[in-house]
This record gives structure tokens, sequence and C-alpha cells, in this order.
């Protein structure tokens, strides 16, 4: 199999290792580069992850590599064509991911930087919460063309759903499509109109209590496990999304998916990062899809919008 491509996911945590591993055994890339300020982590992981070849069956490399915050060790990470940012810290239980906005800032907007010098073809999958802040962060210490620079979130949200809603039902996964847009916070905005369960509208398989009742629970899917899990947050299923979008870029699929993508002129809002359905490749964000919406979900998309945009203007100054 022909493998091309390097991916650098920074950040060693679990999410990030996590990412590193999944990519890895996708077997698609040359190389894949696992980058952390502590010392020593990265190189560790990487090592533990190469042991696993021989019994897992894949021959993408991966590189461990300790990085500062100066940028030592970045040189790593030269001609990478995916770049995943996931480098800040989680929530702690009773935290909203806006709490982390003021902590993570300083740190997305280094790395940020770093990649912009060292990697400066790159697309960025940024995955640092809040979300959609970190990921207009990103683009601005980039200064990477916005469809360069993604955020993920709306797959993770998706997923939730579509897991709650084929646990309710006790159906398949398979059978189960879902779709949520807006934001990865308070205005996240499932869309039940565009859910089915293999085929049917939800609508007619469930109440307007149940539907709103799995709606809630998607909302607040990543508190749900950061109260469960009591330090740290989810990363099984985000490092599942994330993966996914760095394989459609490399893969130049155009599959669509939903992401935090840069918003101009869809469902009539412009100049935000935001939730939509994208069309993924080799540049990064193709073309945002607009999807036909209700009334009502149509309204929530913009309340979400308005509230993204205030918090995005306030990070260019953090
Ligand atoms: C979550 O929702 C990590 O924000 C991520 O679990």
């Amino acid at each position: 199999m022909a493998r091309k491509g390097k991916v650098t996911v920074v950040g060693s945590g679990f999410y990030g290792s996590t990412t590193a591993l999944r990519l890895a055994e996708y077997d698609i890339f040359e190389t894949v580069v696992l980058t952390d300020i502590v010392e020593g982590k990265p190189e560790g992981i990487a090592l533990d992850i190469n042991q696993s070849r021989s019994i897992e069956g894949f021959e993408t490399k991966v590189i461990g590599q300790s990085t500062t915050a100066e940028g030592a060790g970045y040189e790593a990470i030269a001609g990478s064509d995916v770049v995943v940012i996931t480098a800040g810290l989680p929530r702690k239980p009773g935290m909203s991911r806006m709490d982390l906005i003021g902590v993570n800032a300083g740190i997305v907007r280094g790395v940020a930087e770093n990649v912009a010098k060292h990697a400066p073809g790159a697309v960025v999958i940024v995955v640092s919460n809040p979300l959609d802040e970190m990921t207009a962060l990103a683009q601005i210490a980039t200064k990477f063309p916005h469809n360069r620079v993604m955020g993920q979130a709306g797959m993770l949200d998706t997923a939730r759903f579509t897991h709650f809603v084929a646990e309710k039902l006790n159906v398949p996964i398979s059978s189960v499509a879902t779709l949520t847009l807006g934001s990865h916070g308070e205005t996240m905005v499932p869309v039940p109109s565009r859910c089915t369960v293999s085929g049917k509208p939800l609508k007619d398989l469930l109440s307007q209590e149940e539907i709103a009742g799995l709606v809630d629970r998607t909302r607040n899917g990543g508190a749900e496990i950061v109260a469960l899990l009591k330090t740290g947050s989810a990363y099984y299923a985000p490092s599942a999304a994330a993966a996914r979008m760095a394989k459609a870029v490399i893969e130049d699929s155009g599959a669509v998916m939903p992401v935090c993508a840069w918003v101009e002129g869809q469902y009539g809002i412009s100049g935000v990062y935001l939730g939509v359905e994208a069309a993924i490749g080799r540049e990064g964000v193709k073309k945002v899809v607009e999807t036909e919406l209700e009334q009502g979900e149509r309204d929530a998309l913009l309340v979400a919008a308005e509230a993204v945009r205030a918090k995005q203007n306030d990070v260019k100054d953090l």
C-alpha cells in the first residue's frame, strides 16, 4: 500500500496520543509526529506505538519529539501536511469549556506560531477548548488562509447524538444518521430534522420530549464524561473524529463532515468560525455545504453564530 504524507499531533495527553495511535493504525501516512512539552513523553509514547506495529500490522512510523515553549524541537514537524493541535488543559468537573479560554489561548497561540514557522503548508485541525474560539485564534496566529484552519467538534457531537439515538431505540449504530451544527458548547445545534433511523425520520419514531432529552444529553455530552472521569475529559470519540478529518485531508476525499469552519455567506452568516458541514480535502475546507434546516434550527444557528462571534472577537487580544 502506498503511504504518503506527514501528520503531526501537538500534545501527548490522552487526546493527542490516542489520535496519533489511530492515525498510525490507518497505515496511510508515511510518518506521524507526536510532540509535547513534557520531556520524554512523546518519545516514550512513540516508541510504545511503534512496538505495536508488528502486532497490528501497520508500517507508518511514529516519531516522538519533545518541544519547548520557545520552539525548540519544532524542526521535527517540518513538511507536515496536517497538524492536529490538541495542546491545552482539559476541563475539570463543573467547568465549562469557556472557563479554559485564558490559559488555553496562551498555549494555542504559541503552538500555532511555531506551526506557521515550521510547517507553513499544513492544514491545521484544532481540538483544544473552547473549540470555536481556539480555532479562530489558531487562524489569527498562523495567518493561514481560513480554509486551512478548522476545528473538530461537529463530528464528535454528531457521533454522540447518533449513539444516544441508537441506544434509545436499541438499533444498530449504522442505521442511524444525525447531525449537529453550531458551537461546541452552550449554543450547539443538534438538528433533529436531519436525523433518520434506517431512512425513517426520527420524529416518526420518538416523541418531541424524547428527542429533546437526547438533544440535551448531546449538548452536555462532554460534561457528562468529565463528571464521570473526575480528572480529564473524553478522548476516544474525540480522537476518532479528529483522525477522520486528518484522513480526509491526506486522501483529498472531499468527504462532507460537520466541522468548525470559516463561514462566508452560508445561512446568511459571515465572518465567523462555526460548526457547519463542509467538504474536506487537501486544501482543508474545500467548501462549506449548506443544508436544509427547519426555521427553529436556522434561528438557533444564527444565535450560535452571534454567540461565538462575540467570543472570537475577544481572542485576538488573548
Ligand atoms: C468533549 O466534548 C473534549 O471538548 C471535548 O469531550
